[in-house]
Formats: C-alpha cells, structure tokens, sequence
C-alpha cells in the first residue's frame, strides 16, 4: 500500500440515512444508528440496502427501532440496546446486546458508552403501548474519532460533562423540536459539548418537525462551531 494514500485516507465516513438513522463506516467496522428506513419517507436507502457490524438504537419508539429487528435477523449482528429494549428485541427474534446509561463496553467495531437522555421509550404493538425502559444516546470511539449521537432528548446541563469528559469530534443532535430539542436549545447543547462539528438531524421528516437547519448552521459557525447538514444519501468522512 501507498504510505501517502494511507496517511490521507479518511478516519472514518458517516453517512445520513435519514431522520436519526446514521451508518458510520471506520477500518475497525460498520454502525448503524436508529435504522427507520422501510417506513421513513425521507429514507436514502431501504433496509435491505444497508450492512452494519452492529445497530445502535436508542430508544423504542418506531422512528428510531425501524426496521433494526430485520436487519439484525438479516445480518445475524446485535443492536446495542439499554437492557429493556435489548430484552424486547430479543424476544422478536433479534441478536441483542443489552447496556445501561453510563456503562461501557469495548466491542471489535469500537468503544461504546450509553448516555442519558431526557424523552420517552416505547413499542406500539396490537395497539398496545409496551415500555421499553429508559432512551439513551451513545458516545462512540472508534479509529481514535468520538461521535455523540444524542438519540431523541430535550437539553440537560449534563450535556456539560459529557464535553468536559470527552474529545468530542463529531455531535449528532436533533433540532426538529415539539418531541426533541429545537435549533435554540441545541445550539446550547453545542456550546456545553464543544465537538469539532455538529450534524443536526430528526427534522423535516414530518410537518411537525420542520426546520431550517442553514439558520442553525450559521448560529453555530457564530459560534465557530462547524455544523455539516446532510441530506440523506449525503456522508462526510472526518
Ligand atoms: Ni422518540
Ligand atoms: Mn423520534
């Protein structure tokens, strides 16, 4: 190999799916966060397009667990799951790997740390409402790069110490608003994180959550902070 190709060779490519789904392609491996895919209207890809070594989901409601039991089946790979959900997803047939906020585990595709997050965790099933615990959102350290994916949450000051703690790269925050934090409150959540670039998501997926993520760019580039919108199908390689 090329020693100059390899030395350029980017880290890591993070590619937006849509809505919260992410794929984050390093040498050690493939993640997929929040795979909602078969029935998300703004979907790059469809659920038997992706490939993954493991799927981090944050929490159960279907925007975010999607389609992660049939890829998990598909695939024969784990979701990564506060310990609730993974039971849940384990009962559907799926591969699981249960976790809880604050603990962290080191698997082959990287480190994985769940943190909290302040919204709700739930499964519709035959028109009943199962509760699947806690959300969650993870901190991930792989090819020496650590993305925060936030998963859905409104602002919490402990997003302070999660910047104080870790040499955040990358910050993945929603700004849709009404279910998550909007552009206002995840510009604070920026500035308590100070990653080196932001990527906003879970916006304009529904009407509900439309929002114009350019006015929330040029908040943070105030702020000299980077923020990389994606639209889906769009990677950045960091
Ligand atoms: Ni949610
Ligand atoms: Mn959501």
């Amino acid at each position: 190999m090329n020693g100059a190709l390899a030395f350029c060779a980017p880290a890591m490519r993070i590619s937006f799916l849509g809505h919260a789904c992410f794929h984050v392609k390093s040498a050690q491996g493939e993640i997929l966060f929040d795979p909602y895919l078969r029935d998300n209207p703004k979907a790059a890809v469809g659920p038997e397009d992706v490939t993954a070594d493991a799927i981090l989901v944050s929490h159960g409601h279907s925007d975010h667990l999607g389609d992660a039991v049939a890829i998990s089946k598909r695939l024969k790979i784990p979701i990564v799951a506060t310990y609730e959900l993974a039971l849940y997803c384990g009962k559907q047939g799926a591969r699981a790997h249960a976790m809880h906020i604050g603990g962290d585990h080191s698997f082959p595709f990287g480190w994985v740390k769940l943190t909290p997050a302040l919204h709700g965790s739930s499964v519709e099933e035959n028109g009943k409402t199962i509760c699947t615990g806690v959300p969650c959102g993870f901190l991930v350290r792989t090819e020496e790069k650590t993305i925060y994916f936030a998963g859905d949450t409104g602002l919490f000051g402990d997003m302070q110490l999660l910047g104080d703690m870790y040499d955040i790269d990358v910050a993945i925050l929603p700004i849709g608003g009404n279910f998550v934090m909007g552009p206002e409150d995840a510009v604070r959540a920026a500035k308590m994180l100070r990653p080196k670039m932001v990527i906003p998501m879970h916006y304009d997926t529904f009407d509900l959550i439309k929002q114009d993520p350019r006015e929330f760019a040029q908040r943070l580039e105030a702020l000299r902070i980077d923020c990389h919108i994606l639209r889906p199908g769009e990677s950045v390689e960091i």
